[in-house]
């Protein structure tokens, strides 16, 4: 079809802040639009992916500072980690956004100015308590404190009481043309019950809306007006609309707006479902599709936060276990909409049975098959008997209720569905027992059929698992001589039977190895370094300077006794005296040393190290020692020295 003629699809996911490097919730709402664009694509929709940065406000001002930053300087940092992360991950965007482009910039301006002509937008003052970690003013029913200030009910953080001149956007005139749109849009706000969530809040009335601040400089400034800068949420979330062409590229603009589907967290459900398309009324612009709102990922049932030390860190886990396991963890283990919880059991479990076994055998075994007794070649099957027939038939029903789901965002169920076709088809196999008939020559066409049909359902599969594992469909492709390449393939060719016997394959490689879950947890909870947010060099050496250095606290420990943490290999719990105080560490180096032997040692900490929690037990400050092939060698002293004295 000629690529202007194809209906389009634009998918987005929140622009993320920048005043932290990415973790596994980023990971999550990226990989869910991914999938779905990749399955976009591969209906023959034309689609644009969008997602970005959210770089200005307060938040951002006050991180870059504590870092001696910035703002612009810590979000250019922060961005290269964030597209280091989708690159590993596979993550097919079209467009990244920074809301520091000019582009954008200009956009947000001149929507705003549009606004301020028509009186949606009006200048008074106002006062209330802001949270400046959430970017937001409290709700008025939030009580006071016995002492006096508010406490953000979000994030527990104090708030600050602000009293300004601000603009306003005229919020309360758009109650009734909102709860009208709901009505007549009840798929607008997905899951179902978060449009009820929406609705009864607008229900109870709105007021207008604080989105201009003069107390914060890092910010698009009010055009005409730049003793003000406008609220990073209108800033934000008009990222839609100009990441899409909104004033730059009108015909971009025409093909994908408005979108088809805002995926986002539970948590900035308001700002998605109440100010935005108010927001987007006043200015004229048709409304998106659908918000769809995602539960959120815990660690072992409980809140991921950096004081805790349970965030989990994307990046270890990919180096593992690569990115396909990741992306179907995420996807398969809750159905979109409810709440997670990552275990490292959990994790390794579901890879080894789903992925290692269901998956990975039935390739290795079928094509292993096909090298042995067909020479590599994909025989030219014998005829068709009712056990082939059933199994091709249920590839068909599993095709359609796959292609469903996906279409309803459900993707955990479109995961089941492959999966209960791949396990039929090894029961195929079980039943057929191609490897006894491979034993009696004048069944040779019966076991060329046998074959013929498990690589024709392991290729159908492929297809289907493609928009959540591209890297794992890829290679099942080059294994078996596919020629189809993703984005030219229209689930309506994809028939069973449309595998061409006599095609070449290569010997397969395991797709998905089986994980240890010691090993596992060895390397994905090893101790961090000191600054999360180290510029990642590209090309040159990137040097700190001596000012840097110093904010380590570099000490000497002595080792007081030493244990291992059960239920790892290579964790130690180490208590150790820091000369004014006891401490106690966990290290990784129980690959190398016995505990027994540590006990008197003396090494290196640093002691100023935010406290983590590794493995359940704490760990406050970490041992300096060498990596080589894995294996940790501690740097001792050539002499006894007092313990806390300084190194630097
Ligand atoms: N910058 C705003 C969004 C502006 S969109 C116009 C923002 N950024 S964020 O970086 O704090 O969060 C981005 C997304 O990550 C949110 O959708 C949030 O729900 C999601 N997650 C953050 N932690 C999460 C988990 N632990 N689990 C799942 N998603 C979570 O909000």
């Amino acid at each position: 079809m000629e690529e202007k003629s194809k209906p389009s699809f634009y998918v987005t996911t929140p622009i993320y802040y920048v005043n932290d490097v990415p973790h596994i919730g980023h990971a999550y709402t990226t990989i869910i639009a991914d999938a779905l664009a990749r399955y976009q694509r591969l209906s023959g929709r034309r689609v644009y992916f969008l997602t970005g940065t959210d770089e200005h406000g307060q938040k951002i001002e006050r991180a870059a500072a504590e870092k001696g930053l910035k703002p612009k300087e810590l979000a250019d940092r922060v961005v290269v980690r964030f597209k280091e992360l989708w690159r590993k991950l596979n993550i097919s965007y079209d467009y990244f956004i920074r809301t520091t482009e000019d582009f954008h910039e200009r956009g947000v301006q001149k929507i705003f100015k549009q606004l301020l002509d028509r009186g949606d937008i009006y200048k008074g003052t106002y006062q209330g308590w802001y949270c400046v970690s959430e970017e937001n003013f409290l709700s008025e029913d939030v009580p006071l404190e016995a002492e006096g200030y508010k406490i953000c009910p979000d994030c527990g953080r104090r708030a600050t009481l602000l009293e300004e001149e601000s603009y306003f956007f005229r919020l309360s005139a758009y109650q009734q043309p909102l709860l009208d749109f709901y009505a007549a849009n009840p798929g607008f706000v997905r899951p179902q019950s978060r449009m009820n969530e929406v609705v009864s809040f607008v229900r109870q009335g709105l007021k207008d809306l604080s989105i201009t601040r003069t107390s914060v400089r890092w910010g698009i400034p009010v055009p005409g007006d730049p003793g003000h800068t406008i609220y990073v949420w209108f800033d934000a979330l008009h990222n839609y609309v100009t990441g899409a062409g909104y004033d730059w590229n009108q015909e971009l603009f025409q093909t994908f707006w408005p979108a088809d589907v805002h995926l986002i967290g539970k948590d900035i459900l308001r700002f998605h479902a109440i100010f935005w398309p108010a927001f987007l009324m006043a200015a004229g612009f048709p409304l998106p599709r659908t918000v769809f709102g995602h539960g959120w990922w815990l660690k072992d049932e409980t809140k991921m936060s950096k004081s805790k030390g349970n965030v989990l860190d994307p990046s270890l886990i990919l180096e593992q276990v690569g990115p396909d396991a990741l992306r179907y963890f995420l996807l398969r283990e809750v159905p979109v909409g409810l709440d997670g919880s990552f275990s490292h059991e959990g994790f390794v479990q579901r890879i080894n049975s789903d992925l290692a076994n269901d998956l990975g055998n039935l390739v290795q075994r079928t094509l292993t098959m096909v090298l042995n007794y067909f020479d590599g070649e994909i025989p030219s099957p014998g005829e068709e008997t009712e056990p082939d027939r059933q199994l091709a038939k249920r590839f068909a029903e599993t095709a359609s209720r796959v292609y469903a789901y996906y279409d309803d965002y459900a993707l955990n169920r479109a995961l089941e569905e492959i999966w209960v076709f791949l396990n039929l088809t090894n029961k195929y196999l079980a039943d057929q027992e191609p490897w006894k008939i491979a034993r009696q020559p004048e069944a040779r066409n019966r076991l060329a059929r046998i074959l013929y049909q498990a690589v024709c359902a392991i290729r159908g599969s492929s297809y289907l698992i493609y928009p959540v594992m591209p890297e794992t469909a890829e290679k099942i492709w080059n294994f078996i001589g596919e020629k189809a390449k993703p984005g030219q393939v229209s689930k309506s060719v994809l028939a069973f039977y449309d595998l061409a016997a006599g095609t070449r394959i290569s010997k397969p490689e395991a797709l998905f190895p089986r994980i240890d879950l010691r090993e596992f947890i060895g390397e994905v909870e090893k101790p961090k370094a000191p600054s999360e947010i180290a510029p990642k060099p590209e090309v040159k050496m990137d040097y700190i300077t001596y000012e840097e250095f110093k904010k380590m606290d570099l000490r000497v420990a002595r080792v007081l006794a030493a244990e291992r943490v059960p239920g790892t290999s290579k964790l130690l719990k180490l208590q150790i005296d820091l000369g004014t105080e006891k401490r106690q560490i966990v290290a990784g180096v129980a690959d190398t040393y016995q505990p027994e032997e540590l006990v008197g040692k003396e090494f290196i900490v640093i002691a100023n190290l935010q406290p983590a929690v590794i493995r359940g037990v704490e760990s406050q400050g970490m041992l300096l020692a060498a990596e080589v092939d894995g294996k940790a060698t501690i740097p001792f002293f050539d002499r006894e020295l007092p313990p806390g004295a300084k190194v630097k």
